[in-house]
């Protein structure tokens, strides 16, 4: 009777409702604070800094592991944010570890996408900077370039040239990402344009088969730091895809993961579950955490066409929540091909409406 009564308690303290967080446009506008997004967080922890109410980071940005962006995220917030809170676009990849075990791939974009992929475990990754440095003039713009690609890779001293440390020469890419927003499209443009379509060796002509390409999400705009909306991934896709298809028999196939992808917001929820063992880790194991049901996700986001179609095709339990602080910025009351559940000011103000409705 003791234990029944214990734990109907520690079920009915359990909130049974969790929030998911959108980046860019809602929390952060390059790398600043938006929306009262320090003060709004804030309020999701006790007053000892324990976590209170079970939320995470879902969002279709990255370029650095899960490890890196919560250290950097907890910096500019002022909590204390943990890896497990942290959904990337890029994330899901680590479940495609067994399909390339041992296969040569490439990772492009801005920040540190082969180490990205190395921590998910891929063990021969080459980013496309370290890629392109093995093969000389691949890019005839190089020279008219202000910047210089930093190479941190092994270069022989007598030549100054980087050794490859993989036979790229002869070694076929299986499988190419594009983990975050590529930083030189004309150049990665190219040089994907070579992969994908022979695989990497500088030759044409060869009977050869595209390989896998992916791409982390597919945004098409997202709010940075500028006023109006900056070309994503998305962007980035439709360019080498248009190019592909003018120089290549075969249409280009690629598969694309992030928000508005229904699967997106499963492993969102899935994840949410897991974290009440965080919270709870005393009263709660692993099959009843999984087995908890919330009885809302909020998901609070910018991009109607991205997380609030998104959270609205996922259903039950998912509430969106959509902010004036980013890719919308109220021009209507409402999206009116995506509308959301409820339209906010900001993201504090949203945190303020899910208290005032939840406790
Ligand atoms: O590059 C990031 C962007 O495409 C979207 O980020 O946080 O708004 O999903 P977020
Ligand atoms: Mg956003």
């Amino acid at each position: 009777l003791q234990r029944s009564h214990s734990q109907h308690q520690s079920q009915s303290a359990r909130p049974s409702f969790g929030i998911a967080f959108d980046i860019d446009g809602v929390i952060l506008r390059g790398h600043d604070p938006i929306g009262g997004s320090p003060q709004a967080l804030r309020r999701l922890y006790n007053d000892d800094g324990t976590l209170k109410i079970p939320y995470l980071f879902l969002t279709n940005g990255g370029g650095v592991p899960e490890s890196a962006r919560a250290v950097e995220l907890s910096g500019l917030l002022g909590v204390k944010i943990l890896a497990q809170q942290i959904l990337q676009g890029h994330s899901p990849f680590r479940r495609l570890v067994q399909r390339f075990e041992n296969d040569l791939i490439v990772a492009a974009g801005k920040g540190e996408p082969a180490q990205v992929m190395s921590e998910y475990g891929f063990k021969k990754v080459l980013s496309i900077d370290e890629y392109a440095s093995y093969f000389d003039d691949i890019d005839p713009l190089s020279s008219y370039k202000a910047w210089k690609v930093e190479q941190a890779y092994r270069i022989d001293e007598d030549s100054k040239k980087s050794q490859p440390r993989y036979d790229v020469h002869s070694e076929i890419v299986k499988g190419v990402f594009v983990v975050s927003d590529p930083v030189d499209w004309g150049r990665d443009i190219q040089v994907l344009c070579d992969i994908l379509g022979f695989g990497g060796l500088p030759v044409k002509g060869r009977g050869h088969q595209q390989p896998p390409l992916f791409f982390a999400s597919d945004d098409l705009e997202y709010q940075a730091k500028f006023p109006s909306e900056r070309l994503g991934m998305g962007a980035f896709r439709i360019a080498l895809e248009s190019v592909f298809n003018r120089t290549h028999d075969d249409p280009l196939e690629y598969t694309s993961f992030g928000k508005p992808n229904p699967f997106v917001f499963e492993n969102a929820e899935a994840t949410l579950k897991q974290f009440l063992l965080n919270i709870h880790h005393n009263q709660l194991t692993t099959n009843e955490a999984q087995a908890h049901s919330f009885s809302k996700i909020y998901m609070i986001g910018d991009n109607p066409s991205v997380d609030i179609k998104g959270a609205r095709e996922a259903g039950h339990p998912w509430f969106s929540v959509l902010t004036k602080t980013g890719v919308f910025k109220g021009g209507e009351d409402n999206h009116p091909d995506h509308p959301a559940d409820l339209v906010v000011d900001t993201v504090e103000e949203a945190v303020d409406y899910i208290l005032r409705r939840e406790c």
